[in-house]
């Protein structure tokens, strides 16, 4: 078997690369996986057990099992982990809900954020200090978070985790974010974070677009206004989905709203979409390397197309096929033209 090029190795000198990564996926009693993925990625974020709702499940109850287990994995194949996250409106514990005064949402936020960022101090190489705080305006979500401690909670989760994990890199993540109104409220924020003498090193921009639609000439603006602020600029979620259009809807919006379970591409990607996808990934990872001295990382949302959470969301039981390697790990056509580029 011809052995398949690395991306960390292609890109080593451009920029560090990245993948969410589950419990099943970093289980060394699977050491096809583990390697596989030791030997494409050099940077991962936990898809899911760094969140408050896995690592903070009662007031007083800390499971940090499976991320010091992320951490162990990485430190033996010298990947880098990426928390994520701190502060989300999302997966948020049960608890939470149940909390309605300004002290005790308070209370939940100074001892998530001290107890977490101090567990992982000197153990990740940075967090995504908080999550999608912004609306598709660029004001501020009316998250529990916003409407307890007000607008500057943002800030102070930044001044909390620096705090707590002095010699972390810490990040603002968001999706659409490159968008103009969405970017104009990221740079606002980012801006009050750094005037308040707060440190942010980071804007992540998710990357969950889809194929055929990628907004690069929004994508190259927010690159350079971002960086202009000083900050490094990562795309952090990177997955294009294949818009299953002529069978779910014309949009998004319609296909959100839709109820369709009907799994119109069962087996594979017809041809030409298969060649679209891998133009897509061709024409961003271009625009990533005209930028290399911006941009620090690039991270996928999944090893290989088996893993990706698009084949539930938001369709239930839909199969996607949004990543570089399909399910069994073979690179895709997308996957050459990316490395090909290096
Ligand atoms: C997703 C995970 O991939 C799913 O497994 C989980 O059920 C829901 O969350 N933006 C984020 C990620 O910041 O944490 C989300 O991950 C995808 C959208």
């Amino acid at each position: 078997e011809p052995s398949i090029p690395s991306l960390k190795d292609a890109f080593k000198k451009d920029f560090g690369i990245g993948t969410a990564l589950n419990t099943a996926q970093i289980d060394e009693r699977n050491p096809k996986t583990t390697e596989f993925i030791a030997r494409q990625f050099n940077m991962a974020t936990p898809e899911n057990v760094m969140k408050s709702a896995l690592l903070h499940p009662k007031w007083d109850t800390y499971t940090f099992e499976m991320g010091d287990k992320l951490i162990e994995f990485g430190k033996k194949h010298n990947i880098k982990i990426n928390g994520h996250t701190l502060i989300w409106h999302s997966q948020l514990p049960a608890f939470v809900r149940g909390i309605h005064s300004q002290d005790s949402i308070r209370t939940f936020f100074t001892d998530h954020i001290n107890t977490v960022a101090g567990h992982y101090k000197g153990k990740v190489f940075s967090w995504d200090v908080v999550n999608e705080a912004l609306n598709e305006d660029g004001t501020l979500r009316k998250s529990v978070f916003l409407q307890h401690l007000g607008d500057n909670y943002v800030t102070e989760a930044f001044r909390l985790a620096q705090a707590a994990s002095p010699n972390t890199e810490l990040y603002y993540n968001d999706y659409n974010n490159e968008q103009p109104a969405k970017r104009a409220g990221c740079i606002a924020l980012i801006k009050k974070v750094k005037e308040a003498g707060v440190r942010i090193d980071g804007v992540g921009i998710q990357g969950h677009w889809h194929v055929g639609r990628v907004p690069l000439k929004d994508i190259e603006e927010s690159i350079v206004q971002y960086a202009a602020l000083g900050l490094k600029v990562m795309f952090t979620e990177l997955d294009l989905e294949v818009l299953p259009r002529n069978v779910q809807g014309a949009d998004v919006g319609q296909r959100m709203a839709s109820n369709a379970t009907t799994n119109p591409y069962p087996n594979a990607l017809p041809d030409s979409l298969q060649q679209q996808l891998a133009t897509d990934y061709e024409s961003l990872f271009k625009l990533f390397l005209k930028h290399k001295d911006k941009v620090t990382r690039v991270t996928f949302w999944g090893v290989n197309d088996g893993d990706s959470w698009l084949n539930n969301w938001p369709i239930r039981g839909r199969t996607s096929y949004p990543l570089l390697f399909d399910r069994n790990d073979q690179p895709k056509p997308a996957f050459y033209k990316v490395v090909a580029l290096a």
